[in-house]
């Protein structure tokens, strides 16, 4: 959020109930249970923790039913980072590798499960021990313990099309011995090797390929993991506050100690 920008508003996430339309907008109507989130934006002047935002409605989607409204506004930004990082920038397709590191994470949830839907041939997951048994029972074809193995040296040479690092603490030169020739290692977090003529140079010196993202809202991608999730993707959420205790909630955040998204209700109000 923009910290210049006073009173100070934050959150990014949402669901919540239409309660007024604008002119043009025939795929809603008042009364609709919508999610989404707000654009990852300096411009950005809204945040999630009010009453009322307003929002382009081509920049949130029905909740699908039998989606409560904690899950709806948890999924959002993490399954869309997910889904856009390895779909989009990496090109994960049927039958290509991935791995995916921090698999025990908000992004990194969502991306083991949405590798298995996207037909990715094999699936590898890197995650901490208190992790292991969650990655695998969301699908990872394989689980990689970190604390007993340093993934940038002891991984298989040339095994993955496309390495995804939910975490911004690795890098194409740290990761490239795993990828295969013309793979593409994705970050939530930018590098200077993802830019030109940085990322010119790396291709042409490596055969492979560095690249990150800034998530975009839209419906289309809202709309598709709404589908997933009727057909069982879970959202984990490790607790749900009101507004009133947002300490409590920030506490927990900040704690290391969650498993799962911490959702914040402000329907009862502050
Ligand atoms: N660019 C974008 O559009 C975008 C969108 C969404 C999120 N993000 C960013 O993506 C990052 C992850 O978000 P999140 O919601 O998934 O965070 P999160 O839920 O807090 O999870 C972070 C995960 O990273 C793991 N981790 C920490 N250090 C690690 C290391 N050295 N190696 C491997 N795993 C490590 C943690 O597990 P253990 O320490 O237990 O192993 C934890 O599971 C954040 O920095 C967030 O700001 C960017």
């Amino acid at each position: 959020h923009n910290l210049k920008v006073t009173p100070l508003v934050a959150g990014w996430h949402f669901s919540g109930i239409v309660e007024s339309i604008a002119g043009g907008v025939d795929n809603l109507k008042v009364g609709d249970a919508v999610h989404g989130h707000l654009q990852y934006s300096s411009k950005t002047e809204q945040g999630t923790l009010t009453d009322y935002i307003t929002v382009p409605a081509s920049e949130c989607a029905k909740i699908p039913e039998g989606i409560n409204m904690d899950v709806a506004a948890a999924v959002t930004t993490e399954a869309l980072t997910a889904l856009q990082a390895m779909r989009d920038k990496g090109g994960l397709s049927k039958g290509k590798s991935v791995l995916i590191i921090a698999a025990g994470g908000g992004v990194g949830t969502q991306a083991v499960q949405i590798a298995k839907v996207l037909k990715a041939g094999s699936v590898h997951a890197v995650c901490s021990t208190k992790d292991v048994s969650n990655a695998t029972k969301l699908g990872a074809d394989l689980v990689i313990d970190r604390t007993k193995k340093d993934i940038t040296k002891a991984l298989d040479a040339a095994s993955y099309d496309v390495i995804f690092d939910t975490t911004g603490k690795y890098s194409l030169m740290k990761m490239r011995y795993a990828m295969k020739k013309g793979g593409t290692f994705v970050s939530t977090i930018p590098n200077i090797t993802d830019y030109p003529p940085f990322s010119w140079i790396v291709g042409i010196a490596t055969g492979k390929h560095s690249k990150s993202l800034m998530v975009k809202c839209n419906r289309q991608d809202l709309e598709l993991v709404g589908e997933w999730m009727k057909a069982g993707m879970t959202v984990p959420i490790d607790s749900v506050y009101d507004i009133k205790d947002i300490d409590d909630a920030r506490e927990r955040q900040e704690s290391g100690k969650k498993s799962g998204r911490v959702v914040i209700k402000v329907a009862d109000g502050w």
